[in-house]
């Protein structure tokens, strides 16, 4: 296991690594540090062939308390633009590989926007869930306003954006920003046993998957079915296909 001041790297197991936020005394906030070492730490799994599924976690009372406000404090417009923070989000955004989130306890602001970064999420029943820019005087800068919006719709993104209020788990499960709700403490080990469900899969097939999901809500239907498609017969001729489906077929 290697650590980094802010995000400890566990080790690769069956596939999976956890990257754990490791701040519980400011509850987790995404300083600049802690957005750059959790990019760095995807972008080397993402190239790792051996790695197919990246976990990310908090710790039991926040998972992130979103972006740090000293920080954040003093950013203008100008010095936000080509900031390397700015960039860890690009960074994230472009892994291949399948990330999973772990919610326990407060995931606010960048928190919440760093959940709806990954492919799938887990949250403990004490998990909470909210957007508090806008009691700044700001509003959400990394996907917050357009990811939670494909997820949960206008009305309840408006609500939260708008208020800045949280919601819980099972509204959270609801608004389809995560798929299930465990008890309190369980979310780990939910996502791990997910994850290397994933990660047995082959790794061509899971990325291209991934892909093409993500491309729905990008995407108009008829240019979304065409890429599918383009991929499905990509994959037609790959080697794991022909060696799982042979294999199925021996029984
Ligand atoms: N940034 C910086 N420090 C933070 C922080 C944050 N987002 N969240 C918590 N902390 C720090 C607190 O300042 C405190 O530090 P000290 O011990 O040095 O005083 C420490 O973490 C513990 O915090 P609390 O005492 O408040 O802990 P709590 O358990 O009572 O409450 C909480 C937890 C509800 C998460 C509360 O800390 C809170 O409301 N945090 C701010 C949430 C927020 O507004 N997030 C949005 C940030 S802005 C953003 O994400 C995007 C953007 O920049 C536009």
């Amino acid at each position: 296991m290697s650590a980094g001041a802010d995000v400890v790297i566990g080790p690769l197991e069956d596939g999976v690594v956890v990257l754990t936020l490791a701040r519980p005394e400011a509850r987790n906030a995404l300083r600049h540090q802690t957005m750059i070492e959790l990019a760095d730490a995807i972008e080397r799994l993402d190239a790792d062939a051996d790695a197919r599924g990246i976990i990310i976690a908090g710790g039991q009372k926040a998972f992130a308390a979103g972006a740090d406000i000293a920080e954040m404090a003093a950013l203008d417009g100008p010095a936000l633009l080509a900031h390397p923070r700015t960039l860890a989000w690009q960074r994230i955004w472009r892994a291949g590989c399948p990330l999973i989130a772990a919610v326990e306890g407060w995931a606010l602001g960048g928190g919440c926007e760093l959940v709806l970064s990954c492919d799938l999420a887990i949250a403990g029943a004490g998990a909470r869930f909210g957007q508090p820019e806008i009691t700044l005087g700001w509003m959400p800068g990394a996907g917050g306003t357009q990811r939670l919006a494909r997820s949960a719709g206008k009305a309840l993104t408006m609500q939260l954006v708008l208020t800045g209020d949280q919601i819980d788990a099972e509204a959270a499960r609801a608004a389809g920003i995560v798929s299930e709700v465990v008890p309190s403490g369980t979310a780990l080990s939910r996502a791990r046993t997910l994850a290397q469900r994933i990660a047995s899969h082959p790794r061509q097939a899971t990325r291209l998957a991934k892909q093409a999901v993500l491309r729905a809500f990008e995407t108009p239907l008829s240019e979304g079915l065409r890429e599918e498609h383009a991929s499905f017969r990509h994959l037609a001729s790959s080697e794991e296909r022909a060696a799982r489906m042979a294999t199925f077929l021996r029984g």
